[in-house]
């Protein structure tokens, strides 16, 4: 077992570092890869520190390549480089890339090694999925990884919050710009392990999701498991249609720290001033805002911290502290 997963990473180390040669080297993977970050406004030290590469498109580049080193394909398969499908009748089955003519991000876990790889094509193609990402396999579970963990942690560690993104190109782009302490939980829902794995660096956790429907939805979803593994939480949207990828490109890097400081909000002024703007003076749904927040609050394992958001709860809704408080147990008992 420990042997399978250690061939695995060395399979993956392989591909990783031929994807880059690819793109450094070849004239299609520096007229395509190369000036495709070039046009995102990569540096060259970015595409080092996060090993980025380029497939070649064709069928079995990789393959070939990987069979020529000595590589067995059952193991490129089980790391889920190549993929194996019958042709029609007569039994043969076809083997090929699974990663062919994309740019290549490889996703690495804590300790720096290539556990997987996200691919995105070049142009949009309504056919094609933006992103082609790596399938579970025995070293890589997606619900346990943080894309860029790996360059992010020591940044965490001394910042003292993890700013959590949706994407790639978010963690890199911020990295580039300074802002180091990002990570991606790359389009998926955030999950526990996902949580754990930030708190090992830092109990502060800010969510810098994009500023559409779907990043708010998210955050939503994301906000209470946050609280429930004990961590502190900001949140903040960007404006609508960007996401910090666009964003710290668009205003540099000392307005997009000065955008964090003023817009990030703790998760009551976040799902309190959405309720306040949807009740208006609906006293109804004025409560159901009250009640919503104070549902995250019974997420928060610590009986001292819950207590005090309580106060911070009735003061922004203008209400006493004793209602919330009794809204509070109502809540705690009825999860019993
Ligand atoms: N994602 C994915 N598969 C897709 C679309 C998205 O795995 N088909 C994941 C990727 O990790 C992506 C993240 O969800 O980085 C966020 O998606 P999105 O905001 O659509 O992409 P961006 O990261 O903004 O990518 P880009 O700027 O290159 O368009
Ligand atoms: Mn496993
Ligand atoms: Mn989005
Ligand atoms: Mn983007
Ligand atoms: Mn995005």
């Amino acid at each position: 077992r420990q042997n399978e997963r250690e061939s695995l990473l060395i399979a993956l180390n392989f591909a990783k570092t031929y994807f880059q040669e690819l793109m450094q080297q070849t004239d299609e993977g520096k007229s395509i890869g190369l000036s495709y970050f070039r046009e995102r406004g990569f540096t060259n030290p970015t595409i080092d520190a996060f090993e980025l590469g380029y497939s070649l498109d064709q069928w079995d580049g990789l393959l070939q390549a990987a069979i020529k080193r000595g590589y067995n394909p059952d193991m490129l398969e089980k790391a889920g480089l190549i993929l194996r499908k019958e042709a029609d009748g007569g039994g043969k089955t076809k083997t090929f890339d699974r990663f062919r003519g994309r740019v290549m991000f490889p996703i690495h876990n804590v300790s720096g090694r290539v556990i997987a790889f996200g691919a995105r094509i070049l142009k949009t193609d309504k056919n094609q999925p933006k992103y082609l990402n790596s399938p579970e396999t025995t070293v890589y579970h997606k619900s346990q990884v943080l894309y860029g963990i790996y360059q992010a942690k020591q940044a965490i560690r001394q910042e003292d919050v993890c700013f959590l993104t949706e994407g790639y190109t978010d963690v890199i782009s911020l990295h580039q710009a300074g802002i180091k302490n990002v990570v991606a939980s790359s389009g998926t829902s955030l999950t526990t392990e996902q949580i754990r794995l930030v708190a090992r660096f830092t109990p502060n956790i800010t969510i810098l999701y994009d500023g559409d429907a779907a990043g708010i939805k998210a955050a939503l979803r994301g906000l209470d498991m946050v609280l429930e593994e004990g961590l502190n939480l900001r949140l903040l949207l960007l404006p609508d249609g960007e996401d910090p990828d666009s964003y710290v490109h668009k205003v540099g890097a000392e307005a997009f720290k000065a955008y964090i400081k003023q817009h990030s909000q703790d998760f009551i002024d976040f799902k309190a001033s959405r309720w306040l703007t949807e009740a208006g003076d609906d006293p109804l749904k004025r409560a159901e805002g009250i009640s919503d927040v104070c549902a995250s609050i019974t997420r928060i394992p610590d009986l001292l911290k819950r207590q005090t958001l309580s106060q911070r709860v009735a003061q922004v809704f203008h209400v006493s502290e004793q209602s919330v408080i009794s809204e509070i147990n109502r809540l705690l008992r009825k999860q019993q």
